[in-house]
């Protein structure tokens, strides 16, 4: 191995242009050839608007996804192996014990005729095969890790007798039990108050701190994961259009859409008033059809003549960690690279998703005619 390379299992989980349709009438293409990597201990953020494929994507790391869906292209790499290959014997204790996954409603996801205490004791007997008392002393453990007061009293109580914030609390002990190595939370706190929201959020922080979990963290809102995350992913119309580390993304957004998405967060100044978009529409729109050409252009108010005929490609654009899918900002870092020919190193993408050579020729025409007219 060299060096600073990195190897497909230094990774736990690896997606390589991830495909998943919804045959009917009319056939969705909910997830469009996604490559995300999730690296031991990673808080990894996956945010996009409603129906962007943020939980067919999660759904299909665990196969759990049911007809007319159907993963058509793979494959899922878990450390190293692929998901895809495994018959479904081999699948089912995988889950949970090695990914395990919250959703949005807490309450909806407990069974509501059994106590909480002995659901979560029922799964942890499951996973270790232990006794009754073992299983009950474990959950109370799991209880106080995740900071449920009176864990005692809560073993014994029904769903309907706990709040929201309490009932996410419970299936976040019941996942974390079995010790996962990665936790996919999907908008685990869309349901709950703001204050609860980030009380369960620096829970998580605290659990990867504590047992070195990693977290898939998916949710719409930009503005309640961004402080969780290492790196954040922008996922629009089952593509993902940015990625980067989260301070970057942050900082110094690319991508149109996320900016836009940036520009939605709430800021707590109140005499700052946000921008709307160039096309006065920050809700999803009507978007186009897919097929040819960027799926944004619709909405895009930077939008080529060009973004109508290339689909575009995730690429380098700022850093090597800075990826993004939009013609005018590889336009724009092809300009840059030709101005800095004198002297300066080039920056030539160096990712898995290169630029095609079509589209970095063009970057750099456009560069030298800009450059030259200034001579
Ligand atoms: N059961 C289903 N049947 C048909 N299409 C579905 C189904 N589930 C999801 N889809 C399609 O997948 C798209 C992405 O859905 P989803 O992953 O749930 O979005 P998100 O989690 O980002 O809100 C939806 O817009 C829809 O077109
Ligand atoms: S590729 Fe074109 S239409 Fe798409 S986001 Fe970039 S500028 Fe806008
Ligand atoms: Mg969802």
């Amino acid at each position: 191995m060299l060096v600073g390379t990195t190897q497909a299992t230094d990774y736990l989980l690896q997606t390589k242009g991830l495909r998943v349709e919804f045959s009917g009438a009319r056939t969705v293409r909910a997830v469009d050839g996604v490559s995300l990597e999730i690296r031991p201990r990673e808080i990894l953020g996956l945010v996009g608007e409603s129906g962007s494929g943020k939980t067919v994507f999660s759904l299909s790391i665990l196969r759990l996804i049911r007809p007319p869906g159907k993963i058509k292209q793979g494959p899922v790499l878990w450390c190293g192996r692929d998901l895809l290959e495994l018959s479904e014997d081999e699948m089912r204790p995988l889950r949970g014990s090695e990914i395990a996954m919250i959703f949005q409603n807490p309450q909806a996801s407990l069974n509501p005729v059994r106590s909480v205490g002995v659901q979560v004791s029922a799964v942890i007997r499951l996973h270790t095969k232990c006794d009754q008392a073992a299983a009950k002393q474990e959950t109370l453990r799991w209880f106080e890790a995740v900071r449920i007061a009176e864990p005692e009293r809560v073993y014994g109580a029904y769903p309907h007798e706990c709040s929201g914030g309490m009932c996410q609390r419970i299936l976040i002990a019941m996942a974390l039990a079995c010790r996962p190595k990665l936790l996919i939370a999907d908008e685990a706190t869309a349901s709950l108050d703001v204050t609860i929201q980030a009380q369960i959020m620096d829970l998580l922080l605290e659990i990867r701190e504590k047992y070195g979990t990693a977290i898939l963290l998916v949710s719409h809102d930009l503005g309640v994961i961004a402080r969780m995350c290492d790196r954040i992913a922008v996922m629009y119309r089952g593509r993902i259009v940015e990625l980067a580390e989260a301070k970057d993304l942050y900082l110094s957004p690319q991508h149109p859409y996320t900016q836009l998405l940036l520009r939605s967060v709430p800021v707590p100044d109140p005499l700052h008033r946000p921008e709307r978009s160039a096309d006065g529409n920050d809700s999803a729109g009507v978007p186009l059809p897919l097929g040819q050409g960027c799926r944004y252009r619709g909405r895009c108010p930077e939008a080529l003549p060009e973004c109508v005929e290339q689909d575009p490609v995730l690429a380098e654009v700022r850093t090597g960690s800075h990826l993004v899918a939009c013609i005018r900002r590889q336009e724009e870092a092809g300009r840059e690279t030709q101005r800095n020919l004198d002297g300066e190193p080039e920056v030539v993408p160096t990712t898995s998703f290169p630029l095609s050579a079509e589209t970095r020729a063009e970057a750099r025409l456009a560069g030298e005619v800009s450059h030259r007219s200034k001579e």
